[in-house]
């Protein structure tokens, strides 16, 4: 199945996804709408509301909050972005100037403020205290791995259990929250709800190794954001975590060196250590594996069209390019 079926299987769905989004946007002050409107009006992949979807499709949740729920997940991965890009002081997102370059920091942070709360407003229209609770943690655990990751930045001895926890929490958790809601408000058994959360994490976690990969190897034009920013943060993602343990005593101390330093102008150098090693490609099959997890974890749901798409999606993880 390709994007183009599988996005028509909840156009309609990502219509009115899209109608409360903009509905809910408003607010009593013009910069915060300004900044919502720039920052969330026409861009991004809305992959998360399409797993909320889907999710509800599967579980065969037809009820309105399969809307509210897609529009909250994305209102909370969105006032993430505002943070994150303050944090990363990156500059560049879905192609065009980030809103902390675009408007300053102070108003990205108070937007992104401004976005989770309304999230958790739609949340509780929902009524469905499982859900608001489930949500709860998620938000929580995101904000945690985001501080997790701030202790990590510049430390070249992070390894792989550190790296993989962190993108669990800052990553994952809001993949899995995105699917497991549609078993919440479906009332699925709590054990099929879980499996959806178990796939939804391991695509999570697939997807940040690739984002993580494609800081390295993607195309600016493609992915909209500049190339070199985790280098830039000293922020030791797979690649750099196996490259260190591949390459000889002087290169890998040149390495750790630029991780220490946070040297974007060696992404050129750095990408000649990752390619002189097979780190490029271990991390391409482990994002392929945890992929891989997640689609057996949709085992025991019925086969139908959205089982197909949401399976599809996995499989695809690996070869994305944006
Ligand atoms: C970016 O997420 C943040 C990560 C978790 C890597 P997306 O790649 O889904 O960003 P948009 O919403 O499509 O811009
Ligand atoms: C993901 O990490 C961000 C969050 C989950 C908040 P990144 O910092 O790698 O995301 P991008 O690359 O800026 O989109
Ligand atoms: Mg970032
Ligand atoms: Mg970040
Ligand atoms: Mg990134």
């Amino acid at each position: 199945m390709d994007d183009t079926a599988i996005r028509q299987l909840i156009q309609r769905e990502m219509a009115q996804t899209e109608a409360l989004m903009q509905a809910e946007m408003r607010a009593e002050v013009p910069l915060a709408e300004l900044v919502m409107q720039y920052a969330i009006g026409d861009g991004g992949k809305r992959f998360r509301p399409l797993l909320t979807l889907l999710s509800c499709g599967l579980c065969g949740y037809r009820d309105e909050h399969a809307i509210t729920a897609a529009a909250f997940i994305e209102f909370i991965h969105n006032a993430t972005l505002l943070h994150d890009d303050v944090v990363d002081e990156s500059a560049l997102r879905r192609g065009k100037p980030s809103a902390n370059i675009a408007f300053g920091n102070a108003a990205s942070v108070l937007v992104g403020d401004f976005l989770y709360t309304r999230a958790f407003q739609l949340m509780v229209r929902t009524g469905n205290s499982d859900a608001i609770a489930m949500m709860a943690d998620a938000v929580n655990l995101i904000a945690a791995g985001e501080v997790m990751q701030l202790g990590n930045m510049h430390d070249p001895d992070v390894d792989e259990t550190r790296y993989y926890r962190v993108i669990e929490l800052k990553t994952a958790v809001l993949f899995a929250a995105a699917c497991k809601v549609a078993g919440l408000l479906a009332g699925l058994d709590p054990a099929q709800s879980e499996r959806l959360a178990v796939y939804g994490r391991k695509l999570g976690m697939a997807f940040q190794i690739m984002d993580d990969l494609l800081d390295y190897t993607g195309d600016e034009a493609l992915i909209g954001k500049a190339l070199g920013d985790d280098l830039a943060e000293g922020k030791p993602t797979l690649p750099l975590i196996r490259a260190q343990q591949q390459l000889p005593a002087a290169d890998k101390a040149r390495l750790r060196h630029i991780i220490e330093q946070g040297e974007r102008e060696a992404i050129g150098e750095v990408m000649a250590l990752l390619q002189a090693t097979d780190a490029l490609s271990y991390s391409r099959e482990a994002a392929a594996r945890l992929a891989d997890e997640a689609v057996q974890a949709l085992a025991s749901f019925p086969d139908n069209d959205y089982k197909t798409a949401l399976t599809a999606l996995a499989a695809r993880t690996t070869e994305r390019r944006r």
